[in-house]
């Protein structure tokens, strides 16, 4: 039995990763950004361990998410699944001045990996959109840029394959990959999606938890549980490395080597 902590657990394939993986005997620990979506949360997968609270658009509260998982003990595995979607009208300045979809998307997943006793396994959630993601790292803030709300996620998810592959290559006892999980029909995917949604959260799952073979690769991007092609970019250590440096300045947390 494995004990699997997830962000973003009280809606959308989260949720599903997260009764999946009860369902196969294994101890989950939910995420919820309020009191109220973890009510909720409680209540939808009733035999989750724990419930944990914060808003990843806060780093502040994301540092606080940290340490209540810390408090919580050791995990196997983390899954960074949590998002802010592709259709945001808006820039959305957070507490912290950052483009809210930066700030759930990118700098979350960032201050979380590093501020979490390190889990045998990290999962982080990307997209097919990725590849359309800039990785000039230019503007990261939306400052100089008029607002692009699918543009802004697709450079989002591209950080977090560069977020999982440098994890990979930085900590070697780790298995850090990412996954794409298809155009699903969720709150974030809408009605119109159309991939399969019972295989949206399976991969996350199983990359999680399983004893494959298959499973237990580290630095790799995966869809429907086989492995994928990236963006070809993200395979750059030295960009990699510019972008853990760029979080760290943002976020004022530095990543361990
Ligand atoms: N659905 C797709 O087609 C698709 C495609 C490619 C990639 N993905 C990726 O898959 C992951 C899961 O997406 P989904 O489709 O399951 O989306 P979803 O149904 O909208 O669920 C997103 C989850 O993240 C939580 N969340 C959002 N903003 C938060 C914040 N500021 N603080 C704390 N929690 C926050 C949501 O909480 P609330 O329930 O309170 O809103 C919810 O639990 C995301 O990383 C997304 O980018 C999804």
């Amino acid at each position: 039995m494995a004990r699997v902590f997830i962000t973003g657990s009280s809606d959308g394939l989260g949720k599903m990763a997260a009764e999946l993986l009860i369902e196969q005997g294994h101890s989950v620990v939910l995420h919820a950004r309020n009191e109220s979506r973890a009510k909720d949360a409680k209540k939808a997968v009733a035999q989750a361990e724990d419930v944990v609270v914060g808003d990843l658009s806060s780093i502040k509260q994301t540092r606080n998410v940290a340490e209540q998982v810390n408090r919580l003990g050791d995990f196997d595995a983390v899954i960074h699944n949590a998002g802010a979607g592709y259709r945001e009208p808006e820039r959305g300045d957070t507490e912290d001045g950052l483009p809210r979809v930066f700030a759930v998307n990118t700098i979350a997943p960032y201050v979380l990996t590093a501020l979490i006793k390190r889990p045998k396994r990290l999962v982080y959630l990307s997209s097919g959109l990725h590849q359309q993601g800039d990785p000039s790292l230019r503007d990261l803030l939306w400052n100089d840029r008029a607002w692009q709300g699918q543009q802004a996620y697709s450079d989002t998810k591209l950080h977090d394959v560069l977020l999982a592959f440098a994890v990979a290559r930085r900590w070697p006892d780790v298995l850090s990959n990412a996954v794409e999980p298809g155009w699903v029909a969720t709150k974030m995917g809408g009605p119109n999606a159309s991939d399969d949604l019972d295989q949206g959260h399976r991969t996350q799952a199983w990359l999680a938890v399983s004893e494959d073979r298959a499973a237990q690769v580290t630095g790799e991007y995966f869809y429907h549980m086989r492995q994928r092609t990236p963006k070809a970019a993200t395979r750059d250590s030295s960009l990699q490395e510019k972008f853990l440096s760029e979080c760290g300045k943002i976020s004022g947390v530095e990543l361990e080597v």
